[in-house]
């Protein structure tokens, strides 16, 4: 039985409960609108820990106001029911007023792997997602948290802010969980109109064709051709720091983000 909470003190209690007899704790936050990308989080934090906790909260700090809050994907129900089915041990749902107070006045603000790419264009993300993940972290107190390699720049950014602030949470990146035909799982996914879901695959060709010898001007070339609107970025980086390639580069990381219609899309892929 998956046990839902909304209130810190509630939280509070039934971490304590799961605590006793020394279990472990794993963490998966999520926005909700969960999807297999999601719940294969879920299934490995359950591999790793005794107990999973999953929060469910679309963080209004790391929107924009012209950006997508107020129509972001929400059903908690499905998420509670696919969370039952994977065996997560708690969900934590908390409202606005309970991470942000009238008086919440602090911010957490990253250079590092926060500077350049997604920041060039949100500038707002990173600060919003290193603020509500110390929040949570604080909250949850847990001994594993588990993040996805979609989000690769965001994974980056959750370890150097444990690392920074002495968390003590080892935090364990997954692989992308993709469709058949190669399109990343996400929940903005669900904006795609069926045309723009015909061209969404043609994304991860494009980083393929890339990593394989193509020129990035080429593949956006290509995928301008085959009706992506807008291409913030596709940058060949260096995988652990997220600055240029350098002769200490010791992996690479090809990375993307674009807009297809009204849904801005990202993804990337050891390269
Ligand atoms: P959200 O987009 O809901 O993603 C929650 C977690 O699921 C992130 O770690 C993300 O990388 C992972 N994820 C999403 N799609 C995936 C896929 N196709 N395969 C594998 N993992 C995938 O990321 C956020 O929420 C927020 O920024 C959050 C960290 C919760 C802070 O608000």
């Amino acid at each position: 039985e998956t046990k839902r909470v909304r209130t810190l003190p509630a939280l509070r209690e039934a971490i304590t409960g799961l605590r006793s007899s020394g279990a472990t704790i794993g963490f998966v936050p999520t926005m909700g609108a969960l999807h297999d990308g999601h719940l294969a989080l879920v299934r490995h934090a359950k591999s790793l820990c005794d107990k999973v906790v999953v929060s469910i909260f679309v963080n209004p700090l790391q929107f924009a106001p012209t950006e997508d809050l107020d129509r972001y994907p929400r059903d908690e129900a499905g998420d509670v029911a696919r969370l039952q089915s994977v065996g997560c041990d708690l969900v934590y749902l908390p409202t606005v007023d309970v991470l942000y107070p009238e008086n919440f006045v602090s911010r957490i603000e990253m250079k590092g792997p926060a500077l350049g790419l997604e920041t060039d264009f949100r500038p707002q993300f990173f600060s919003g997602v290193a603020t509500v993940v110390s929040k949570l972290f604080h909250q949850v107190r847990p001994d594993v948290a588990v993040f996805g390699e979609k989000d690769f720049q965001q994974l980056a950014v959750v370890r150097a802010l444990v690392r920074d602030f002495d968390m003590g949470i080892d935090i364990v990146g997954l692989p992308t969980i993709r469709e058949s035909d190669g399109l990343a799982l996400s929940s903005r996914n669900a904006y795609l109109t069926p045309e723009e879901r015909a061209i969404a695959p043609k994304l991860h060709q494009a980083l393929k064709a890339i990593r394989d010898g193509g020129s990035i001007e080429d593949a956006k070339a290509e995928l301008t051709r085959a009706g992506f609107a807008q291409i913030d970025y596709i940058a060949l980086r260096d995988a652990e720091t997220l600055g240029d390639i350098t002769p200490d580069t010791r992996s690479r990381r090809l990375l993307a983000a674009l807009w297809l219609g009204k849904t801005r899309l990202i993804d990337n892929i050891a390269a």
